[in-house]
């Protein structure tokens, strides 16, 4: 269990104890205080228990909030504590939502790049801030030179071996992940430094016709061969196997009995260029 928090949180074994802390403190301070306060305050438990049981929710509710900020300041916890008051806060938009800087991965011709940098071109909380590709030469560095996004070019011992990427991906600021058609699979480093904020759509109906070796055409060529009567699109978060994650969003689209690997290549990308943009949104404002 404790493993499980550190994990979610992101936080080492003596940051989880100073944050259960915070938590045991703030529960027991602010029970005491609503309590303390309707004394004080004289109310009778039979006359004026609305009074009393209103109070002591108001307390309990939104006086908690306010506390557990104070006693995080005194366990050396208070930027963990404001990042998860921002984040309900945010839930109950009360807060505009916090701003992402997107870093689109392509290895091909990046017709999904070029919609989902469109899409956010004028918005007020997501810019798509770089676009990262391992091919040069790929359509997707054209497309981004157009629209002026700043280009990297990975190369496989850096992506797979250090932390090189990483490290320079958090020094420009990028908080999400967003796969167009990238073929290399995400190592675990970059994982781990982006959990749950890598996206990915797959061009068939996961987990089906998924896995390595499973892009563009084949997967449309297997999807015929099998006989099936629709295929679709799978929008699934980034783990770290192959087309694996949790998916987010599927929707479908007939097969015809004329079909090719192509026509339905086309079909499958209309949907995408319809769906993933506005799914990234969506995505974003969750994580
Ligand atoms: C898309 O079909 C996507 O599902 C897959 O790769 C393809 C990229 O196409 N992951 P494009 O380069 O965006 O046109």
């Amino acid at each position: 269990m404790f493993e499980s928090l550190q994990k979610k949180w992101k936080v080492n074994g003596a940051q989880l104890g100073l944050i259960l802390c915070t938590f045991a403190t703030t529960g027991t301070l602010t029970a005491y205080i609503s309590r303390s306060i309707t004394e004080w305050l004289k109310l009778d438990p039979i006359n004026d228990w609305e009074l009393r049981l209103a109070l002591r929710l108001i307390v309990l509710i939104f006086g908690y909030q306010v506390i557990i900020l104070i006693v995080s300041f005194f366990f050396g916890q208070f930027k963990f504590f404001w990042n998860y008051e921002k984040k309900i806060l945010r839930r109950m938009k009360l807060m505009p939502p916090a701003s992402a800087q997107i870093a689109i991965f392509a290895s091909g011709k990046g017709s999904n790049a070029e919609k989902i940098i469109q899409h956010y071109e004028n918005h007020k909380h997501i810019h798509v801030k770089l676009v990262v590709c391992n091919k040069p030469g790929a359509g997707v560095l054209d497309i981004a030179s157009q629209h002026n996004i700043p280009t990297t070019l990975l190369n496989k011992k850096d992506f797979f071996e250090s932390n090189k990427f990483i490290q320079e991906f958090e020094d420009q600021g990028i908080t999400h992940i967003v796969l167009a058609g990238f073929l290399w699979k995400i190592p675990e480093n970059m994982v781990k430094a982006y959990p749950g904020h890598i996206i990915n759509i797959h061009p068939a109906l996961l987990p089906k016709f998924g896995g390595k070796g499973m892009y563009g055409d084949h997967v449309h060529k297997a999807v015929l061969e099998a006989g099936d009567h629709e295929s679709g699109i799978t929008i699934h978060l980034v783990d770290e196997e192959y087309d694996h994650g949790k998916t987010i969003f599927q929707t479908t689209v007939p097969i015809q009995p004329t079909d090719t690997p192509s026509t339905l290549a086309e079909k499958i990308h209309a949907l995408e260029h319809q769906h993933y943009p506005r799914q990234i949104e969506k995505w974003i404002s969750q994580h």
